[in-house]
């Protein structure tokens, strides 16, 4: 139960919508394709069910080639075997629970007796069985999406998608949604692919992430890879919160911002670029009273004036203007806006990211 892009290639007209990107998702693995609107997710999501004719490149499921279009493979999508739960829901008003959760086998022929015991088995998977008789319309909207959440998993599938699932959810009840979900895909055992434009629901869903950006893929990794070690400054920006300070090559070893202050950043295998910023995330900033800098030395010391406090309940969102340099920095500490102040930070926590080039 895997699936395989190879190349994927999708246009609209004279349009590239999906530049040829590639990536596997292994068996029983979660992965989401991170990105902003329009970067080309749901169609590369259409394009493994088979929704969109892909233009190029080479899908497998299972090791079956789905999706070939220079050699002119394009297995329809009810051959293909995928379970999908789209953003709308797609449910049908007019159906009871069990027919909608039903649909997917009584369009495949299979006997009335197991559509039943299958149906049960799904409604049972998400909590619904009770409610198998209702209309869409006497159900909560965490319901409806229980019943496209059945209706994806009631063929056995052999993967799963999920096009922005959660949207149309109010908070609590998408947190909610987001472990129910991680559960089911735990159990079923089955390889995911999950369209997200939520940071937070990618990295706390996901055993990898892949970043898009304008149909290219700009990064791949774990949760925590793309936390800490973003390889640029639209993954650093799109993954979290952070600040950047422009720094460059120090004479000797090490870096040094614009007014000469040495940083130590954590540099591994960055990848060459014409200029550099170090990427700071707000958690991982100490702050302390008074300006301390000079006195003590040492490097990752910043001097700096509060000039935006927001209190957010577990924690105050500091903004310091520390050197010319706007830094975010999350403190339960409390201090005052003109306040002056002290920021440390650990190397490990200050990675040094490029600036893109500019693409033509
Ligand atoms: N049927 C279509 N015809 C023309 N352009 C489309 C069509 N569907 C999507 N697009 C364009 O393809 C790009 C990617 O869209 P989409 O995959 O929906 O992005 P995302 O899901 O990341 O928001 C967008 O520029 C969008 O306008
Ligand atoms: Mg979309």
């Amino acid at each position: 139960m895997s699936i395989n892009v190879q190349n994927l290639v999708k246009r609209y007209g004279a349009l590239t919508v999906v530049h040829g990107i590639s990536f596997d998702v292994g068996k029983g693995e979660f992965i989401s394709l991170l990105g902003p609107s329009g970067c080309g997710k749901t169609t590369t999501l259409r394009c493994i069910a088979g929704l969109e004719d892909a233009d190029g490149g080479v899908i497998r499921i299972d090791d079956r080639v789905v999706s070939a279009p220079e050699q002119g493979v394009l297995v329809p999508a009810h051959e293909r075997q995928i379970g999908m739960v789209f953003q709308s829901y797609a449910i049908w008003p007019h159906m009871t629970v069990a027919a909608n959760v039903g649909f997917p086998l009584a369009i495949r022929k299979v006997a009335a007796a197991d559509v039943a015991k299958q149906v049960d088995e799904a409604l049972e998977i998400v909590g619904m069985r009770h409610l198998r008789e209702r209309h869409p319309s006497q159900l909560s909207g965490g319901q409806q999406q229980r019943v496209a959440l059945a209706r994806a998993i009631v063929g056995r599938p052999r993967v799963l998608l999920f096009d922005e699932p959660l949207s149309n959810l109010d908070a609590k009840l998408r947190e909610g949604t987001r472990i129910e979900i991680k559960r089911l895909q735990r159990e079923l055992d089955v390889a995911t692919v999950y369209v997200t434009h939520d940071q937070e629901e990618a990295l706390s869903m996901s055993d990898r992430v892949v970043v898009m950006d304008q149909g290219r893929i700009t990064q791949a990794g774990t949760p925590k890879e793309l936390y800490r070690r973003p390889a640029n400054r639209f993954v650093a920006d799109f993954v979290g919160r952070a600040s950047f300070i422009d720094v460059e090559r120090a004479n000797g070893a090490g870096w040094s911002t614009a007014s000469g202050i040495r940083l130590k950043l954590d540099d591994a295998g960055a990848p060459e670029a014409q200029r550099y910023q170090a990427m700071l995330r707000p958690e991982s900033i100490e702050i302390a009273p008074g300006a301390t800098a000079r006195v003590e030395g040492g490097d990752n010391v910043l001097e700096g004036r509060v000039l935006e406090s927001h209190y957010l309940g577990a924690y105050t969102e500091y903004l310091v203007d520390a050197s010319g340099a706007r830094v975010k920095v999350h403190s339960r500490s409390d201090f005052d806006v003109g306040d002056a102040v002290t920021l440390r930070f650990a190397p490990e926590y200050c990675r040094l990211v490029a600036l893109e080039e500019k693409r033509a």
